[in-house]
C-alpha cells in the first residue's frame, strides 16, 4: 500500500492510471470512466473500467481491481517496488533514491515479514537435517514405505520435527527474537510462558508461496496421533486462502501443459509429481478459496479438479466449480474409480494402479457439465419431484455458460439424459437467461444473489453519505443489524476500519485487501455506482428492513426449537416444559417487537 508521504504515494499522485492501463488495454471514454476489454480474463464485451478521478480500475466481470501499482503488479507479475519503478518510468516521473517504502510503521512491517521468511527458511533447513538423526530415520522409513523415492523427499524439502518439543525453538532462539518467534506460528507458549515447538514428532511439508519462499508448514503425524495434519496458523507471511501447495514447482509445467491438476492433499500432489505429472497443485483443506482461484488464474484458466469424492470432497468440488466458473475457468472433473469401492485419493490410486493408469483417466476427465449430469442422473429416481430437483441442480451451472449456443446444446443433452420435455426445459432456461441482464451480472448473480437492495443501499451510504455516515455506522453497530447478512463481513470491515473519508483509491484498495473476492467485488461495484443523494429517512427505512429481517430470522429459529422440543419424546419432562415456556415467551417478545416495527 502507498503510505502517506512515501515515495509510492508521491509517484501515484503524479501518475496517470489511464495512460498506464492504456499501454495494455485499448480504452474508450464512456461517461466519467474509460472502459475496455479486461486483460485479466477472456471476454468479448468490455466490463473493465478505469476511473481517472479515483485513479482505480475495476473489472465487473472477474472482480479484478485496484490502483495503478496493483495493475502493473498483476499484469507484469512484478513486486510492489518494481511496480512503483515501472509506473514512474511509464509516466516519466523522476524516482528519488530508494530508501525503503512507506513510513516507519510500514518499514517495520516489511522488516518483520523479511525476518519471518528468513526464519521459515532456517526452520525448513533444520527440519531437513533432522531426517538424518536416529528419530528422523524412522520418518524417512515411513515416507519410503509410502512409496516416496529419496530424490522426491529431497525435492519437496520434506523434513522431521523432533519429539522433544523444544528442539526448533532452541535452534531459532539463537538467531531471532522471542517476539518474532511468537509471531511465526512455529512456537507456542506453555502455562509458564515458556516457548515450545508447535510441531512435534511430525513429518514436515514446507508450504511455499508461488515464488518458492517457505511461508508455512504442514506436519503429518506418523502414527495415529490427532490431528493427522497440523498446519501453521495464519501469520504475517501466510494467508491460507492465498496459497496453493506446490504452485512454485508446478508453475512452469502448468504453463507448458496449459492446465493444472487440482488435488486435496500434500501427498496427492507429491505422488502425482513423482509420477511425472508435474502441473499439480493442492488446495490443502477441502474447499478451494477465492484467493486461491485468483492466484491460479494468473497461470492458467484450464483445470482438472481431482478431489477425493467422499461426501466432503463432493461438496468441496461443487463449491469449487462455482468459484472457478465465476473466474472463467475451463473445468474438467476427474472421478477416480476406486478399486475396492473404498475411498481412493490420487496418491492411493497411483500406488495401486500406476502412473500410466492415472494418465489415462486424467486424459478422459469429463467436462464439468458431464460430471454434473452424471450426478443429476443419480438424483433422478423417475418421479417428477426428483427430476425437478435434478434439473434445478443443473440449471445454475448451465446459466453460467457464456455462449448461447453452448447453453442450447447442453439443454438438449440434459433433456435427453434426464428424459424431460425439451421445450419445457428450454423455456425455463430462456426464462432464467432473460432474468439476467448481462453476462457479467449472471456470473456475479450466483455469488451475490442473496444481497438485498437494503443492504446494498446501506453499504453505499456508508461509503458516500458524508452528512450522516458516522451516525449510520453507530446505528448499525449498536443494533448489530448486519449479523447473519450475506454482507456481514463487508459491513464489519467498514465499521471497524473507520469509514473511508472520501472513497479514495488508497482507502478502497486497502479495504479491498482485507476482503474476500466476492465482498471486494461488491465494494468496488458500489464505489463505481452513481446513486441518488441519500437521505436519513431512507437510511432509516433500510435499517427497518434489516431489523425486521433480524427478528424474523430469530423467530424462525425459536419456532424450530419449539418444534424440535415438541417432537422430542422426552420433551414432556419438567425440564422440557420449562424450556418450552421459555421459548414461547421468547417467541411472544419477538412477535411484539416485529409488530411494533410494522405498526
Ligand atoms: N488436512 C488438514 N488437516 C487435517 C486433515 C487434512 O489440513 N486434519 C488437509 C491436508 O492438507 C491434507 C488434505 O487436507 O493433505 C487432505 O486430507 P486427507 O485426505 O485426510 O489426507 P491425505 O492427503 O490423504 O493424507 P495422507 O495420504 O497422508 O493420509
Ligand atoms: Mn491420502
Amino acid at each position: 500500500m502507498a503510505e502517506p508521504g512515501s515515495v509510492a504515494e508521491r509517484i501515484k499522485q503524479q501518475a496517470d492510471i489511464v495512460r498506464v492501463v492504456g499501454e495494455y488495454v485499448r480504452l474508450k471514454k464512456s461517461g466519467q470512466n474509460f472502459t475496455g476489454l479486461c486483460p485479466f480474463h477472456q471476454e468479448k464485451t468490455p466490463s473493465f473500467a478505469v476511473h481517472p478521478g479515483k485513479q482505480i480500475y475495476h473489472c465487473f466481470g472477474c472482480g479484478a481491481g485496484g490502483d495503478v501499482f496493483k495493475f502493473v503488479m498483476e499484469m507484469d507479475k512484478v513486486s510492489f517496488p518494481e511496480a512503483i519503478r515501472a509506473v514512474a518510468e511509464k509516466c516519466a516521473i523522476p524516482m528519488p533514491e530508494w530508501r525503503g517504502r512507506g513510513g516507519p510503521q510500514a518499514q517495520q512491517a516489511t522488516q518483520q515479514r523479511r525476518l519471518l521468511l528468513e526464519m521459515h527458511k532456517a526452520a525448513s533447513a533444520f527440519f531437513l537435517r533432522q531426517l538424518e538423526t536416529a528419530e528422523g530415520r524412522v520418518a524417512r522409513a515411513y515416507l519410503e514405505d509410502r512409496g516416496l523415492k529419496p530424490e522426491t523427499i529431497a525435492r519437496f524439502g520434506l523434513g522431521w520435527a523432533p519429539s522433544t518439543g523444544e528442539a526448533l525453538v532452541r535452534f531459532l532462539r539463537s538467531k531471532f527474537s522471542p517476539a518474532l518467534l511468537d509471531l511465526s506460528g512455529l512456537a507456542s507458549r506453555d502455562r509458564n510462558e515458556q516457548a515450545f515447538d508447535r510441531f512435534r514428532r511430525r513429518v514436515m511439508f514446507p508450504i511455499a508461496s508461488e515464488s518458492g519462499r517457505v511461508v508455512a508448514f504442514g506436519g503429518r503425524a506418523i502414527g495415529d496421533e490427532q490431528p493427522k495434519y497440523l498446519n501453521s496458523p495464519e501469520t504475517g507471511i501466510y494467508t491460507k486462502s492465498h496459497v496453493l501447495y506446490n504452485l512454485d514447482r508446478a508453475r512452469e509445467a502448468i504453463r507448458r501443459e496449459g492446465f493444472a491438476v487440482l488435488v486435496e492433499g500434500y501427498m496427492d500432489a507429491i505422488a502425482l509429481a513423482e509420477a511425472g505429472i508435474e502441473n499439480v497443485i493442492a488446495s490443502c483443506g477441502t474447499s478451494l478459496a477465492e484467493g486461491q482461484v485468483r492466484l491460479l488464474g494468473r497461470f492458467t484458466k484450464n483445470i482438472v479438479v481431482n478431489f477425493d469424492l467422499d461426501a466432503a470432497g463432493q461438496a468441496a468440488t461443487d463449491r469449487s466449480l462455482v468459484l472457478l466458473l465465476g473466474a472463467d475457468f475451463e473445468i474438467r472433473v476427474l472421478v477416480l474409480p476406486s478399486a475396492e469401492g473404498g475411498k481412493s485419493d490420487p496418491d492411493q490410486f497411483i500406488r495401486k494402479q500406476g502412473a500410466k493408469a492415472y494418465r489415462e483417466v486424467l486424459g478422459r476427465s469429463p467436462l464439468y457439465l458431464d460430471y454434473l449430469i452424471a450426478r443429476a442422473r443419480r438424483m433422478d429416481s423417475g418421479t417428477i419431484e426428483s427430476k425437478l430437483r435434478a434439473v434445478n441442480f443443473l440449471l445454475p451451472y448451465v446459466r453460467l455458460l457464456p455462449s448461447p449456443l453452448a447453453r442450447s446444446e447442453w439443454a438438449s443433452r440434459i433433456a435427453s439424459e434426464l428424459r424431460v420435455d425439451q421445450a419445457v426445459l428450454r423455456q425455463s432456461l430462456v426464462q432464467a437467461a432473460a432474468e439476467r441482464r448481462t453476462e457479467v451480472k449472471a456470473r456475479a448473480e450466483l455469488l451475490t444473489a442473496a444481497v438485498t437492495p437494503a443492504e446494498r443501499r446501506l453499504l453505499k451510504m456508508l461509503l458516500d453519505a458524508d452528512e450522516f455516515r458516522e451516525r449510520l455506522a453507530g446505528e448499525i453497530a449498536r443494533g448489530e443489524v448486519h449479523r447473519g447478512l450475506e454482507t456481514e463481513k463487508l459491513f464489519a470491515v467498514l465499521l471497524e476500519a473507520g469509514l473511508p473519508s472520501n472513497g479514495s483509491a488508497e482507502e478502497l484498495t486497502a479495504l479491498g485487501e482485507r476482503l474476500e473476492e466476492r465482498d471486494r467485488r461488491l465494494l468496488f461495484d458500489l464505489a463505481f455506482e452513481s446513486a441518488a443523494e441519500p437521505s436519513w429517512e431512507e437510511a432509516e427505512s433500510c435499517l427497518a428492513v434489516l431489523r425486521r429481517r433480524q427478528f424474523e430470522t430469530q423467530l424462525r429459529a425459536v419456532q424450530a426449537e419449539i418444534e424440535a422440543l415438541k417432537n422430542q419424546s422426552g420433551g414432556a419432562g419438567t425440564g422440557g416444559k420449562v424450556e418450552l415456556l421459555r421459548l414461547l415467551e421468547k417467541k411472544q417478545t419477538l412477535r411484539a417487537s416485529l409488530d411494533r416495527l410494522e405498526g
